[in-house]
């Protein structure tokens, strides 16, 4: 079993989803942890980017070899903390978890680093938001294992080099374009995680419905899958939602039928966007005439961060072809006014093959 370090320097055991009693899954991260798969053959979906990881994994336990850093990009929700803890877990090595925040200073950085074992994994995520003085300092110590530290003050200060046990950096991050080009370039390989097929989409909701113990049948399983914007972390929420409807109303028992009305009453529609969704695509059609919109704009509009828009709302609105960006702003496609009833001017791009669900589902 792996252990899951904090850079307090505490650890605790990798929870085994089925070591935890339903009772203790009192928050968001307890389920996420509860139902995380805990190896790639766990895994579902991102075929491609697990095929990978297995050959790298296996290359580095037969030969002895760190793990090259890796770097996941992608929006949250689709499992890039998962797959540190399942990279480490199928490595036997521990994880040491943190966030760009976090890091907020040098010192911090230095005692993360030196509280690693040889062959340890360090995850951090929102990689994108390490203040700069932190990001230099983790190059050295991604190429050369080194952190170079300085005691003492002006004309006294003595440069220190620290050698560090040989780990692997997880990175991840939902903006990759934030990066900087020298962290990108230390990273061994990067991959854009997508938006999982609806096919996943159903098996991880039965795979979660089985180890929370709810029966769910063919249609309450699709259901789901189908709203939750091909995203697994949605897909475990909606499914939680709707077993309080199917305990509440019924015997408890997902179905077709409690699955539909229950995410109808949660204002999750067909397409899987929620309220705010909505309400964005709303403000491009109707209040700014579907654009171009400055992204600025918008988010004054409905009182959102602009950050929240750009990495929560935006990808999937792009990727089922509902707006589309331009140099000069944000447009509503065609596809976009249709999902919201409302009639296209002509101006409005089609928003490619099939609008909602044709490129996703
Ligand atoms: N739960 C959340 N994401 C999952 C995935 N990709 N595979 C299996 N279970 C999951």
């Amino acid at each position: 079993m792996t252990r899951k370090k904090h850079i307090d320097g505490t650890s605790e055991p990798t929870e085994d989803p089925r070591e935890v009693a339903p009772a203790a899954k009192g928050n968001e991260k307890a389920w996420q942890a509860a139902l995380r798969p805990t190896t790639f053959d766990d895994y579902i979906g991102q075929r491609e980017l697990i095929d990978n990881l297995k050959i790298s994994v296996c290359a580095a336990k037969q030969n002895g070899w760190p793990l090259d850093h890796f770097l996941f990009a992608g929006p949250p929700g689709l499992g890039k903390t998962t797959l540190a803890h399942v990279i480490a877990n199928e490595l036997g090595v521990n994880l040491h978890v943190s966030s760009g925040p976090a890091i907020d200073h040098k010192g911090m950085l230095a005692s993360l680093l030196t509280s690693l074992g040889e062959g340890d994994a360090l995850f951090i995520d929102e990689i994108h938001r390490l203040a700069p003085v932190v990001e230099e300092n983790l190059y050295p110590a991604m190429e050369d294992f080194r952190f170079d530290l300085f005691i003492g003050d002006g004309p006294h200060a003595k440069a220190v080099t620290m050698q560090l046990p040989r780990f692997t950096l997880l990175g991840a991050t939902t903006r990759m374009g934030l990066l900087s080009a020298p962290l990108l370039d230390r990273f061994g390989f990067h991959w854009q995680l997508r938006y999982y097929e609806l096919p996943d989409m159903i098996a991880i909701v039965k795979r979660s419905a089985a180890l929370i113990g709810i029966t769910i049948d063919k249609e309450g399983a699709h259901e789901i899958a189908s709203r939750a914007r091909g995203t697994p972390r949605i897909a475990n929420r909606l499914l939680r939602r709707v077993r309080d409807f199917a305990a509440v109303e019924r015997d408890g028992a997902i179905d077709g039928d409690i699955a539909s009305s229950s995410l109808d009453r949660l204002a999750v529609d067909h397409a899987g966007l929620d309220m705010l969704d909505r309400a964005y695509l709303s403000v491009i059609c109707e209040r700014f005439d579907g654009g171009p919109v400055g992204i600025e704009a918008v988010a004054a509009s409905l009182s959102e961060e602009r950050g929240t828009l750009e990495e929560v709302v935006e990808p999937f609105l792009l990727q089922v072809g509902f707006i589309a960006r331009t140099p000069r702003g944000r447009v509503a496609t065609a596809a976009g006014y249709q999902h919201m009833g409302l009639v296209a001017p002509p101006k409005a791009p089609s928003g490619g093959q099939g609008g909602a669900q044709g490129r996703l589902f």
